[in-house]
């Protein structure tokens, strides 16, 4: 936001530094928080190190030498429009903004700039995130709902900071798992088929532990259970392998069911506002992957052991010259010619950088894969895929309610639909008594906007890296961190606004006051709040960490009601404060809207 000074006064810098010839270290800026005034500052440590190193000068220590440079630059600065003085202190030049024009500026560019306040610069690299990618043939639980808020909201942050972006869907539709339902659905329900998305694609769950409670061994089995249970897993290999061979009848079935999981994952992802750009499917790598074992033996990465009756494997930290163990050897391709999870992932990748030319490629899974990913990184390293650096696993915890954990096995999963479809009553419920006044239509559309927000927000503010015990009760609350409460203060910056249209306030005169007057703290809170978003954008996405900007909106919002409860807007003393808050309101509107925007979550104007 302050470029031009910090460009104009950095430009002040370099050239005395070259007359002067002394050895000028990188620039680094950082804010002053507001103590009277807020300004910038930035340190000469470096380069009165780089003039010892050099030995030049004076032979001052460091930090003395540090403040004799601070003060030759800062009696060379002069006066800069804007700025109400610069000071050396202990090796720092700092310099600090009039208090009034430093507000306005704020305020003014968030109005100027609106829905783009905080985008960053645009960025030469591509970034692809990789998520919502669950098996087929399951149902969408609220790990998967984790899952996919974290990647959208990581795509919606690098996108904003200024990345090209592609997001990107991996579901795993192959493999045992997808097989035992299959078998399941031919042999006893063959023809049926629930009514409805998210009915097909949960019964497909439900038969799944229904196969797995048959295909299990039982304690005290009788001759005649363990029998019948041989017989239908012998059922379930034999479909294997006609799946395998491309057998028609089964292709066709997988084909069908694939479908109705496909059909209620797409659905969802519309709930949640997520648009794939590009689907990869793990049966469609399937076929590449076989030919890249060939590559990566003739490239002498894989170890052909088939000749020995051994299979394809890969001796990553041999290969990588390490000496404790760390990747460990891993099979790429079974003795039967079978790829593995890891082999896929290796075509997968290769597909992502050379057909998509991604230069940074993020994977949102489960951190028990975490093993997995890191050899795969690895074995893309050895390969000479330059961006195997920079593959980046966000990992994610466990999510659990606080009855326990889940288990597709045992049929105790928790479905997101569920779970959405009972904040979403809970909320209306309190909407019907507390709102009545607004259309049920639209009361329907809120509650909608307010469920979701506190079950997506629920997933943003715990650390990707912990569990969660997801407790409904408590993300529905409108206090404390939570999607509602963050979604309000957004309702009370608009039911300030509303009121002064009423009162014939117009945005001209917003547009003229000036900030000329005693700020109040929580005023100055508000402004440095607002001031910060487009570095925490930059921060969040840099670091993949969509915990930053979780923290950072409820920051705002909690700012914005102490604001709210302290100063009354429209009652100020004169027509320019009152303007001048308003304008203040309406820029702490936009930023609350963009960071809830970023977080994968609907900014209502009333609650
Ligand atoms: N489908 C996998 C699962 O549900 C996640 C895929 C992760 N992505 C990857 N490139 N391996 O566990």
């Amino acid at each position: 936001m302050f470029t031009k000074e910090q460009n104009l006064i950095e430009e002040k810098i370099k050239s005395f530094c070259k007359v002067n010839d002394i050895a000028l270290a990188e620039l680094k800026w950082q804010a002053i928080p507001f103590a009277g005034e807020w300004g910038f500052a930035t340190s000469f440590f470096q380069t009165a190190a780089n003039e010892a190193k050099l030995g030049k000068g004076n032979k001052l220590p460091v930090p003395q030498k540090a403040q004799e440079i601070a003060n030759q630059v800062a009696g060379q600065i002069g006066s800069v429009d804007g700025i109400s003085r610069i000071e050396a202190v202990k090796g720092y030049l700092n310099i600090y903004f009039k208090t009034s024009d430093y507000a306005k500026r704020v305020v003014d560019a968030v109005l100027a700039e609106k829905n783009n306040f905080g985008r960053g610069e645009k960025k030469s690299e591509r970034v692809m995130v990789e998520y919502a990618q669950p098996n087929t043939h399951h149902s969408f639980h609220i790990g998967h709902a984790r899952n996919t808020i974290l990647g959208e909201v990581l795509a919606r942050l690098v996108e904003f900071a200024g990345y090209e972006t592609i997001r990107a869907s991996y579901p795993g539709d192959l493999g045992l798992g997808v097989i035992t339902v299959m078998w399941i659905y031919d042999k006893f329900y063959k023809g049926q088929e629930p009514q409805g998305v998210h009915e097909r694609g949960q019964w497909l769950a439900k038969l799944y532990t229904e196969a797995t409670a048959l295909l299990e061994k039982k304690e005290n089995e009788t001759p005649e259970e363990t029998a019948q249970r041989e017989a239908y897993d012998a059922e379930r290999r034999e479909m294997y392998k006609k799946w395998d061979a491309g057998d028609e009848y089964v292709r066709n079935l997988w084909q069908v069911t694939r479908e109705w999981s496909l059909e209620e994952l797409r659905e969802i992802l519309d709930m949640l506002d997520v648009k794939i750009d590009v689907w990869f499917y793990e049966s469609e790598v399937d076929e590449p992957s076989k030919l890249i074992v060939e590559e990566l033996i003739q490239k002498n990465i894989a170890d052909d052991e088939r000749p020995s009756g051994g299979a394809v494997i890969v001796k990553i930290d041999e290969k990588l010259g390490l000496t404790k163990e760390k990747y460990r050897t891993n099979v790429i391709l079974r003795r039967d010619g079978t790829t593995l999870y890891l082999t896929k992932d290796l075509a997968l990748a290769k597909t992502k950088f050379e057909k998509h030319h991604v230069d940074r490629s993020i994977y949102v899974v489960d951190s028990r894969q975490s093993l997995h990913l890191q050899q795969a990184f690895a074995i893309l390293k050895l390969w000479g895929f330059p961006q195997a650096e920079k593959c980046y696993h966000l990992a994610y915890g466990f999510v659990s309610l606080p009855e326990g954990a889940m288990s597709s096995r045992r049929g105790t999963v928790v479905l997101f639909k569920d779970v959405y479809d009972e904040a979403v009553k809970r909320v209306l419920s309190v909407e019907a008594e507390k709102s009545a006044d607004i259309p049920a239509e639209e009361r329907e559309k809120i509650a909608q906007q307010i469920g979701l927000g506190a079950l997506v927000y629920s997933m943003l503010s715990v650390d990707n890296n912990k569990d969660i015990v997801f407790d409904i009760n408590e993300a529905l609350s409108f206090d404390g961190r939570t999607g509602p409460y963050i979604q309000n203060a957004h309702v009370r910056a608009n039911s300030i606004l509303k009121k002064s249209q009423v009162e014939g306030q117009k945005s001209n005169d917003l547009r003229l006051a000036t900030f000329d007057y005693e700020l109040t703290k929580h005023e100055i809170d508000l402004i440095e709040q607002i001031s910060q978003f487009p570095q925490k954008v930059n921060q969040a996405a840099e670091e993949y960490r969509p915990l930053v900007m979780a923290m950072y909106a409820y920051d705002l919002a909690n700012t914005f009601h102490s604001f709210y409860h302290a100063v009354n807007v429209l009652q100020s003393e004169t027509e320019n404060i009152k303007n001048a808050r308003l304008s203040l309101v309406m820029a702490a509107k936009q930023t609350i809207a963009n960071a809830l925007r970023l977080l994968d979550i609907q900014s209502p104007d009333v609650m």
